[in-house]
């Protein structure tokens, strides 16, 4: 028997926004999905330094701008890339199948 986290079917691909962030609710929680290029991110969508949704940030490159204090954070490991931001952001693996996106969320 497997301990690994469940994956969830969230979304089609045909659903990915382009270059941009989204908010999607799986299995309880908020979670922020970012397609950059080809590449496909999820964070959690609540920036942890103030009651924002980085959904409704700012998306340049690999780096998510909250619409609160305009802190930074890279989408691919979450971690701080601008102050006011210090405490890194969870991450969810991605997976494509098909035409379908799913997250691995534990
Ligand atoms: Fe996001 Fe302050 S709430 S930077």
């Amino acid at each position: 028997m497997s301990n690994a986290a469940p994956w969830f079917d969230v979304l089609a691909t045909d659903d990915l926004p382009n270059d941009d962030v989204i908010g999607i609710q799986v299995a309880g929680k908020d979670i922020a999905l970012y397609t950059v290029g080809e590449d496909v991110f999820a964070t959690d969508n609540l920036c942890t330094h103030g009651n924002a949704r980085l959904c409704d940030g700012f998306l340049d490159g690999h780096e998510i701008e909250c619409p609160l204090h305009q802190g930074k954070f890279d989408v691919r490991d979450g971690r701080p890339a601008c102050d006011p931001v210090t405490e890194p952001l969870r991450t969810y693996p991605v997976r494509i199948e098909g035409s379908r996106v799913f997250l691995q969320i534990g």
